[in-house]
Formats: C-alpha cells, sequence, structure tokens
C-alpha cells in the first residue's frame, strides 16, 4: 500500500481535470516504470475519467508501460564461472548500450536488464540469457551485436 500513498502524493500535484491525464500517467510511469492497474484506477478516480479512457491512453503511448518488464529480458549470468569470465564487465556493456541500469527497463519497454544466478550452463561462460536465448563465450564486444540481432528478432514478430 505504500505505493498507493505515492501515487496520491504525484496526482496532488494536479488539478483533478482530465486535461492532466497524460502527463499525470508520464509522472507514474517515470516514478515507477509501468504502470499498475492500481494506479491507473487512482487516476481515474482523481481526474474524474473512466478507466477504460485512463487504459486506452496508456496502451496507446509507448512510452507508457503497463508492465513493468521489457518485451526481452536480458540477464546477465552473475554466477561464479562466469563472474571469473568477465561476467561484469558484460553488465557494463549492456547498460552502456541501452543506457540503463541493472534491473531497469529502457524506456520503450523493449529491454531489461537483470543480472541473475548461475543458469547452469557454466561451459560455456560467461552466458548471457535473452528471453529463452542463450548467448555463450560472451565478450563485451559481441553486446551491440546482440542487442541488435535481439531487436531485429523483435521487430520481425
Ligand atoms: S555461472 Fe554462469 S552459467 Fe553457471
Amino acid at each position: 500500500m505504500g505505493d498507493h500513498k505515492e501515487v496520491q502524493e504525484i496526482l496532488g500535484a494536479y488539478p483533478r481535470d482530465p486535461r492532466h491525464l497524460l502527463a499525470a500517467l508520464q509522472d507514474i510511469q517515470a516514478e515507477y516504470k509501468y504502470l499498475s492497474i492500481e494506479s491507473m484506477k487512482e487516476v481515474a478516480r482523481y481526474l474524474g475519467v473512466s478507466e477504460s479512457q485512463v487504459f486506452s491512453v496508456a496502451t496507446f503511448y509507448k512510452a507508457l508501460s503497463l508492465v513493468p518488464l521489457g518485451k526481452k529480458v536480458i540477464k546477465v549470468c552473475a554466477g561464479t564461472a562466469c563472474h571469473l569470465r568477465g561476467a561484469p564487465r558484460l553488465v557494463e556493456a549492456v547498460e552502456d548500450a541501452l543506457g540503463i541500469r541493472d534491473g531497469e527497463t529502457t524506456e520503450d519497454g523493449q529491454f531489461t536488464l537483470q543480472t541473475v544466478n548461475c543458469v547452469g550452463a557454466c561451459a560455456m561462460a560467461p552466458v548471457v540469457v535473452v528471453n529463452e536465448r542463450v548467448y555463450g563465450k560472451m565478450g563485451i564486444a559481441d553486446i551491440p551485436g546482440m542487442i541488435e540481432t535481439e531487436r531485429k528478432d523483435e521487430a520481425g514478430e
């Protein structure tokens, strides 16, 4: 319920007028990185608009996300074998390439970066897993190509 209160605080900066709908949603998105169902209901109640209207605005704008994770979750293995073979540098390379930190999602909702425990492919260390796809023996020079591949993959679906 802590979230609940903070959404109220964000909304409190706006007069109760439907024309502030988009701005309020953007503020909540900026704070939480996504719009929960509960937060959208709060917005509807506060601004006096229907929940379906809030939902349609939230789904129309690409910068707004209803889910906390990106479409592709990039998991960099931080297990011992991967760590010893340079996983921390891979994390940095992904952070630099996407402009996000570990645990964050890109603004377009495309990618989320996570570090995870051993994914069970130590022979291929260091390992990066993007959704179900496993990239083994990764070097920092491979990161841009991997991201490019995943972007194209998404576009082609
Ligand atoms: S430590 Fe990375 S796959 Fe096992």
